[in-house]
């Protein structure tokens, strides 16, 4: 039997995917913007709505990156309105493990699946950089190995204090004059090396029990705690071979923890052009890289390998003769891409070559080695890419990450989800209410204690 493919919208926002400048991007602060995408994915019986989480403004040069579209609202403040203006769609945010604390995050958390009658999913991240943690009254005052013995704990503690309630502790009997059903509801008490709490946790269990769970850290000890604690891994591995390995990678590590295939799913980010033809859809992507990569997103992307102020050279001639500079990355603070630069040296003479034997500028040269669109085709096309990259075990489905807002999801709904539901590979119709049931996960008191 084919697998049932699983689909999300994310909100782009602060990222170097989304277009501001085309005259059809809207605001990505204003809660219109919100709505219509979320509107739109659930008219597309979608599984969630996805919001990434952003605690800094990204600088270059001691400046704000204003090339990336700024502004990021609260989280939970979005999606409590969202879970006014919708019904069945999942809405799941990014929530930072390590400036947060447990008690504050769970109730957040526990209130989301309340009011939207349990519908709250949790993308629990742990953050690398020590420029983000400056906003906090702490800093930056963890290592990154650190990090991630945090992020469980919090879990952990936060799974507590959903489980410190039971379905029916609220039993409201106006005959007998009984509100509770036991005196200890909400009772914890926990003590570990990161937190020392204990109380009554004041708001009483929401439909799914715990949230879902959601895991985006890529190194080996982000894959662990995802295979020990996640239902769902954001990835950045969406293609055949690199999403195959990925899937395999950390479906196997499932088995250590008691843990079945089914447990974790695997949902790459995905961008798409869409078009009336492949050819059509190809000239449209074309158009959309132009736009995403501008010369002075050129440039800076430039510097962010080079870690030097490169200002003064032309996007539309050639590269730099000087070499990067190694070292600490003293340039672009809070992007993860230098983090990927293992080697800059090398890295810079690949770039040299690959410009030389094509004869690419600046502009060219950036718009060739970055991220270009998971999807490119006619509405056929990119359903069938979809269906097979899941059915050869890549993924259990996509995040989709429009580069427009608020309508870039529009012409995916109107055309690409029709096709694959007439394949019998996604819904027609939500089954159930809960983002758990989309997800086809257990409830944590129906499924085997982790
Ligand atoms: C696809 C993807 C999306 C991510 N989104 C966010 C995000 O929105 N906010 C954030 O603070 N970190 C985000 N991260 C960062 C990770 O959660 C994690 O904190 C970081 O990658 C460090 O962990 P690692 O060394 O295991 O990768 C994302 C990572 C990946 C792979």
């Amino acid at each position: 039997m084919s697998k049932q493919i699983h689909l999300a919208a994310h909100f782009p926002g602060v990222n170097n995917t989304t277009v501001w400048s085309d005259p059809r991007s809207g605001s990505q602060i204003e809660f219109a913007s919100f709505e219509r995408l979320a509107r739109t994915a659930e008219r597309a019986k979608f599984d969630f709505f996805f919001l990434a989480e952003g605690l800094r403004l990204r600088e270059q040069n001691g400046l704000i990156y204003d090339l990336d579209v700024v502004g990021r609202p609260d989280t939970f403040t979005v999606l409590a309105a969202l879970a006014a203006v919708t019904d069945r769609l999942g809405l799941t945010g990014t929530i930072n493990s390590t400036f947060n604390e447990p008690y504050e995050v769970a109730r957040q958390f526990a209130s989301l699946d309340q009011l939207s009658g349990g519908r709250a999913g949790w993308n629990v991240v742990t953050s690398w950089d020590a420029f983000t943690g400056e906003n906090f009254r702490r800093g930056g005052f963890l290592r990154q190995d650190d990090r991630y013995t945090r992020a469980e704990r919090f879990l952990r503690t936060a799974w507590e204090l959903f489980d410190s309630w039971r379905d029916g502790d609220v039993v409201a009997d106006r005959a007998s004059g009984t509100f509770l059903s036991r005196p200890d509801a909400g009772a914890f008490a926990h003590r570990d090396a990161h937190f020392d709490i204990a109380g009554r946790f004041n708001v009483p269990r929401g439909p799914q029990g715990r949230p879902v769970i959601l895991q985006a850290g890529d190194s080996d000890k982000g894959r662990e705690f995802a295979a020990a604690t996640a239902d769902a891994i954001f990835s950045r591995h969406g293609t055949l071979e690199a999403g195959q390995a990925f899937y395999a990678d950390v479906k196997g590590r499932l088995a250590r923890y008691g843990r079945t295939r089914e447990e974790l799913l695997v949902l790459p980010a995905a961008t798409f052009v869409l078009g009336d033809t492949d050819a059509d859809a190809q000239e449209r992507a074309r158009v959309v890289r132009r736009q995403q990569v501008s010369g002075q997103t050129a440039i800076r992307h430039l510097e962010q390998l080079w870690n030097r102020d490169l200002s003064a050279y032309d996007p539309d001639g050639p590269l730099p003769e000087v070499d990067p500079v190694v070292g600490e990355n003293t340039i672009a603070k809070g992007r993860a891409s230098t983090r990927m630069f293992g080697d800059p040296l090398r890295t810079a003479r690949q770039w040299r070559e690959l410009a030389a034997a094509n004869k690419l500028t600046i502009r060219e040269l950036v718009i060739e080695v970055t991220a270009r669109q998971t999807f490119i085709g006619s509405a056929a096309t990119v359903a069938e890419s979809i269906n097979d990259l899941v059915q050869r075990d890549a993924s259990d489905g996509f995040i989709l990450v429009p580069h427009l807002v608020p309508d870039g999801l529009d012409e995916f709904a109107d055309t690409v989800v029709p096709l694959l539901q007439q394949r019998g590979v996604f819904r027609a119709e939500y089954q159930g209410t809960t983002l758990r049931e989309h997800l086809g996960l257990a409830h944590p008191d129906r499924r085997p204690a982790a």
